[in-house]
């Protein structure tokens, strides 16, 4: 069988590296992909979404996964699914839990789903006699897809208003904020979980924790995210319960209710606060870099997943998970998330046989035979190990084999599951 894995990150180099291992996979094509992903398959490219389709039907591609939200937002899915084309990835009406934040906290009001108590609007006045009841600090969100930039933890109630007249009037995220949420700012640690669902059942991947902040200690501005682990201790299984039966569970049902049944990855992003979890987001497909420390915890069974939620059918999929541990560091460029950087050639030096570590590619364009930095994010250094310390010290001997101008990553990566140990 034929593949193609839709995105151009580390996330979709990392689902390709997964499924390479897969016997019946015969070759794995990336739209568009990467600088580093033509080593995992080709890299492929068209104009528009009809030459695709004419693509995935004359080579009679088995499975297409969509690995990021804009393309499945804007109804992708199911325009490969008209064509009879096997998708791993939401519908655009089932996206929208990703797509518009209003409408997934009015869904988790409906389905009693646990989340911040919020108000939606498109009133000024309305948003901010609803910030002068709240406590500080609190938060203003963008309805819309934002790349993950669209919400502002106010820490006075003059920035809070501030932050929703400018949404409001269009002049920070232009028509994404035309609609915002105002919403009591929950204190807890987060977790990233994904469930694997395919309309009706699920299955819940490890835990993971991701480090949105750029710098080490969590300082610095707000990034897609500079490392993560998997599985996170801070997951009890008390926790994964309650998001089972709390949270993915009605989100299931009342998608059905809805008539729009979910398949793909559902990414739960919950605050825990007192050992209760909160629903903050939907994302509609993996994290990056979460995915990066999920996919290499499948012993087998990864392709066998990502068809079943395709087609229906995961009550009877069969799977394997390493009982090990994962941690991924990401390399980013010198100004990232500021603006773009200067091109710069990678080198990186072989490890020792038998390292368990290896490297995500993300932001990287081959020039001949040279791989360059060419985007914020690069590359993501994964390493495994029997427990956190051993994963933790395989990910930066990765990163100690990288060499760019400019390259900066966190140092404490897992520092709070390290603190556990
Ligand atoms: P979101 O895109 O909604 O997940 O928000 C991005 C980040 O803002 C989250 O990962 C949290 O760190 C933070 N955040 C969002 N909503 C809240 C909230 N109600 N309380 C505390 N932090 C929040
Ligand atoms: N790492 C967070 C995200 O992918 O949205």
């Amino acid at each position: 069988m034929e593949i193609v894995i839709v995105g151009s990150g580390g996330r979709e180099y990392s689902i390709g590296l997964g499924l390479q291992k897969e016997c019946r996979i015969d070759g794995i094509y990336f739209y568009p992909g990467n600088g580093a992903t033509s080593r995992l398959g080709k890299n492929i490219d068209f104009a528009n979404e009809q030459e695709f389709i004419d693509f995935a039907l004359n080579h009679q591609i088995g499975l297409v996964i969509i690995g990021p939200e804009a393309p499945l937002v804007e109804g992708l899915a199911d325009s490969l699914r008209e064509n009879g084309i096997l998708v791993f990835g939401p519908s655009a009406k089932a996206a929208r839990l990703e797509g518009s934040k209003a409408y997934m906290k009015e869904f988790a009001k409906h389905y009693n789903i646990p989340t911040a108590r919020f108000i939606q609007t498109q009133e000024y006045a309305e948003a901010c006699a609803f910030i002068e009841n709240l406590n500080l600090p609190i938060v203003v969100k963008a309805d819309g897809l934002c790349a993950g930039k669209g919400v502002i933890i106010a820490e006075s109630y003059e920035e809070a208003k501030r932050a929703a007249k400018e949404m409001l009037e269009g002049k920070s995220f232009g028509d994404s904020g035309k609609t915002i949420i105002v919403e009591e700012f929950l204190d807890g640690f987060e977790l990233s979980i994904f469930a694997l669902c395919d309309g009706k059942d699920f299955i819940v991947l490890p835990a993971a924790q991701d480090h949105k902040r750029l710098l080490d200690k969590d300082k610095g501005p707000n990034t897609g995210g500079m490392g993560a682990y998997a599985p996170s201790p801070l997951a009890t299984p008390q926790i994964i319960e309650k998001v089972k039966s709390q949270i993915i569970a009605p989100t299931l049902e009342g998608m059905i209710q809805e008539g729009n049944p979910f398949s793909g990855t559902l990414f739960c992003g919950i605050m825990v606060v007192k050992n209760e979890p909160y629903l903050l987001e939907f994302n509609v497909r993996f994290g990056d870099p979460e995915c990066e420390v999920l996919m290499p915890l499948f012993k087998n069974g990864l392709l066998d997943c990502f068809l079943a939620c395709a087609k229906g059918d995961l009550k009877n999929v069969q799977f394997e998970l390493e009982s090990k541990m994962c941690v991924g560091v990401v390399v980013a460029s010198k100004d990232y998330p500021f603006k773009n950087s200067p091109k710069e050639k990678i080198t990186i030096e072989s490890l020792k046989e038998g390292t368990e570590s290896h490297i995500s590619f993300a932001g990287v364009s081959k020039v001949k035979e040279y791989l360059y930095a060419s985007g914020g994010r690069v590359l993501v250094c994964v390493g495994k190990g029997d427990n956190i310390q051993e994963a933790v010290k395989n990910a930066y001997t990765q990163v100690e084999s990288v060499k760019f101008n400019g390259m900066q990553y966190r140092k404490d990566i897992a520092y709070q599951a390290l603190g556990k140990q």
